[in-house]
């Protein structure tokens, strides 16, 4: 299994290979970063005892040799918000760092799956969807935003707050992944822990919605998560790699793209996950009443974010600026 990690020499970035290197048996692991300082970081890895095999690569010339006959990519590159500010606010820079990655994911390995991490995944992975079909090579079932944050955080809180063990299989996230979008929906046994306890549903909802903004806050300028966001994509990566080696009882939330386009185009949401990628979504037929009215809420924020990230692919599909970057996308 070939893993590649781009935007491996920041905090994410680096936090996931150390966390990959000490999980993971007798994979490749594909370090780029357009910093040089990535091959710092691989040899940095070097120097711990592993089954995992580290490259590390950077610049832009170098990412179509780093991606190459990638199973599996995750997208790390990106800036981080600053206290006070909006994951959408990150749009216009980011969208720019990725719009060339996803042309050289399309031209070198457009069969690999797509992790996408970078901030605003509600806008990015619907402008990723486009940048993939003007190639035709679109895979709804194998780009994924990664949310897994929101889940762990969601286990955490509920855990602290009810004092009891929770299960993945007792709650999930849907939505989208920003402070508005978060939605995460638990089950019979969660809910009636809840009415019992001074602890409500909605505070529950607003606390997982909160985390990000609160560790952007604590970290006074430096940076957003990265340390559970790391623990974040192993889980979900991990997750990956069983499914792909043909375990057949694995689900993982992620933001993809729907085929059920009346709830939305593009949806966080537990899936089934097969060897070829997402096969279903498990969301449950019966959605109580308090869950359904925060869901229409956020449908509405969501369809503006879906929109915003189409937008910025046409813009962008037009711009000079892009032309800039097309050396990347040279066909190996
Ligand atoms: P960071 O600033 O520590 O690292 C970003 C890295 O990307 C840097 O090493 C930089 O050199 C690299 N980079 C920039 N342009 C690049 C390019 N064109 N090609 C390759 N590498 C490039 O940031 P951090 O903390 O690692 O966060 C990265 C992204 O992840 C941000 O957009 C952040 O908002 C997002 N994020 C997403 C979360 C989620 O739940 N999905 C949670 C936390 C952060
Ligand atoms: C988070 O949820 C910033 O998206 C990032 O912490």
């Amino acid at each position: 299994m070939k893993i590649s990690i781009i935007g491996a020499a920041g905090g994410i970035g680096q936090a996931t290979a150390l966390l990959m290197s000490l999980n993971f048996n007798n994979v490749e692991l594909s370090l780029f970063d357009i910093d040089d300082s990535v091959h710092g970081v691989g040899l940095d890895l070097s120097h711990i005892p592993s089954s995992v095999r580290v490259n590390t690569y950077s610049g832009y010339k170098n990412i179509n040799d780093a991606i190459s006959e990638s199973d599996i990519i995750v997208i790390t590159a990106g800036i981080t918000r600053k206290p006070g500010m909006d994951r959408r606010e990150l749009i216009s820079a980011n969208a720019k760092i990725l719009y060339p990655i996803i042309e050289a994911i399309a031209l070198n390995c457009p069969k690999a799956f797509i992790c996408l991490v970078t901030n605003p995944i509600n806008s990015l992975v619907p402008l990723a969807a486009r940048i993939l079909s003007k190639f035709s090579i679109f895979d709804a079932k194998k780009l994924f935003g990664v949310t897994t944050l929101d889940v762990l955080r969601a286990k955490s809180i509920l855990e602290d707050k009810l004092n009891i063990n929770v299960n993945y299989e007792d709650f999930y996230i849907m939505g989208g992944h920003s402070k508005s979008t978060i939605l995460p929906v638990v089950n019979d046994k969660i809910l009636k822990k809840m009415d019992s306890s001074s602890y409500a549903y909605d505070d529950f909802v607003s606390d997982v919605q909160n985390c990000g903004d609160a560790v952007v806050k604590e970290k006074r300028g430096r940076g957003s998560a990265t340390l559970a966001m790391a623990t974040a994509a192993l889980k979900f990566v991990k997750s990956l790699c069983l499914a792909i080696e043909g375990q057949e009882d694995i689900i993982e939330c992620a933001y993809v793209a729907t085929t059920n386009k009346t709830i939305s185009p593009f949806l966080a949401a537990p899936l089934h996950l097969t060897k070829t990628g997402w096969d279903s979504i498990l969301i449950e037929k019966k959605i109580e009443p308090k869950v359904e009215s925060k869901l229409l809420d956020i449908l509405a924020i969501l369809s503006d974010d879906i929109s915003l990230g189409e937008k910025v692919y046409d813009l962008m599909s037009l711009s000079t600026d892009i032309s800039n970057h097309k050396s990347l996308a040279v066909k190996c």
